[in-house]
């Protein structure tokens, strides 16, 4: 298991704060994520679901596009905070829109239980689509 220090477990408690805001009453899987910006911003997230389940939205992007109506260009990292047993890694959506605000950041996926995982976004999202990008 990997010892969070520092930065990396304030943003993991980041994320386990915003998981606690989370409204998942379809699918019951509470998602926190924490988006650290290079001027040392957090921004939280969490899911939040619809009734017409396809509007929800996932914990990561909520974080990112919160950080993005706040002004943050840059990110150091992100972490996802889940209960499952192992670490959840963000779905296929989130990867791509991590990808076209954030570029190449660190993935801490961590369990409530303390199990942590670390990945770049480009391990996660190999030859990534790119139209464009961040001025
Ligand atoms: N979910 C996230 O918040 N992030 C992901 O990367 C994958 C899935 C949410 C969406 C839905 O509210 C619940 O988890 C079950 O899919």
């Amino acid at each position: 298991m990997t010892a969070l220090e520092g930065d990396r477990k304030r943003l993991v408690e980041a994320a386990t704060a915003a998981r606690l805001n989370a409204r998942a009453p379809y699918s019951g899987f509470l998602v926190g994520a924490a988006l650290e910006a290079e001027d040392g911003r957090i921004f939280g997230g969490c899911n939040v679901e619809s009734a017409s389940y396809g509007l929800t939205i996932c914990g990561e992007r909520t974080a990112v596009f919160k950080a993005i109506s706040e002004g943050a260009r840059r990110f150091r990292r992100v972490a996802v905070v889940t209960g499952a047993d192992t670490p959840t890694a963000p779905c296929g959506a989130c990867r791509q829109v991590l990808w076209d605000q954030c570029r190449d950041i660190e993935v801490i996926m961590a369990t409530t239980g303390g199990t942590v995982t670390i990945l770049r976004l480009a391990e996660l999202l190999p030859h990534a689509f790119e139209f464009g990008g961040p001025e």
